[in-house]
């Protein structure tokens, strides 16, 4: 399994707030590797920052876990897994669902799994009730556009 990826990384931390820009910042800085777009690696942030924030308010609640997460790079791909052993999600396809919530109280609005798919390319959710809950998310960056850039090129150099 590691010869098949180009880089791989690993980080465990404990379910506080204060960790989900440390996830969301350390992906960030080994995604950059891959050469992305500004607006690629706000998409990377964003998802890894909703799938942590998860852990953090719904998997452990008021206790305190061990949040992990991992991230492998292959090609110009890169692959995330943020997991918990919290108390896991009882139904996953409702849980996807936009507005969503069993925290309506608590300024959620029901759209994480919602934000994570649409600035992911695949998000994948395993869940086991009082085990855990696992969420692995790929996004492949894109070759910068030759074309667009010479054209961009020729503009800065037109009169
Ligand atoms: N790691 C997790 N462990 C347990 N339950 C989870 C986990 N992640 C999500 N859920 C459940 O899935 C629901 C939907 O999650 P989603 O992120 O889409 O919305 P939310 O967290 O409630 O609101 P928002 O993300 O908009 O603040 C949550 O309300 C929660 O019940
Ligand atoms: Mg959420």
């Amino acid at each position: 399994m590691k010869e098949m990826v180009d880089n791989e990384m690993k980080l465990e931390f404990l379910s506080k707030s204060s960790n989900e820009a440390f996830a969301r910042i350390t992906v960030a800085a080994f995604a950059s590797q891959l050469d992305p777009t500004i607006e690629e690696l706000a998409d990377i942030k964003t998802a890894v920052s909703e799938a942590v924030t998860n852990c953090i308010i719904h998997a452990y609640e008021h206790k305190m876990g061990i949040v992990k997460v991992s991230a492998q790079l292959k090609g110009k791909e890169i692959n995330i897994q943020i997991s918990d052993n919290g108390k896991g999600i009882e139904n996953v396809d409702m849980a996807k669902e936009p507005l969503y919530t069993t925290k309506p109280n608590l300024e959620r609005s029901g759209m994480g799994f919602t934000i994570m798919e649409s600035f992911m390319d695949s998000v994948e959710v395993e869940s086991i009730v009082g085990l855990g809950t696992k969420i692995s998310m790929s996004k492949t960056i894109k070759e910068p556009d030759e074309e667009k850039e010479n054209e961009e090129f020729e503009f800065l150099t037109k009169e």
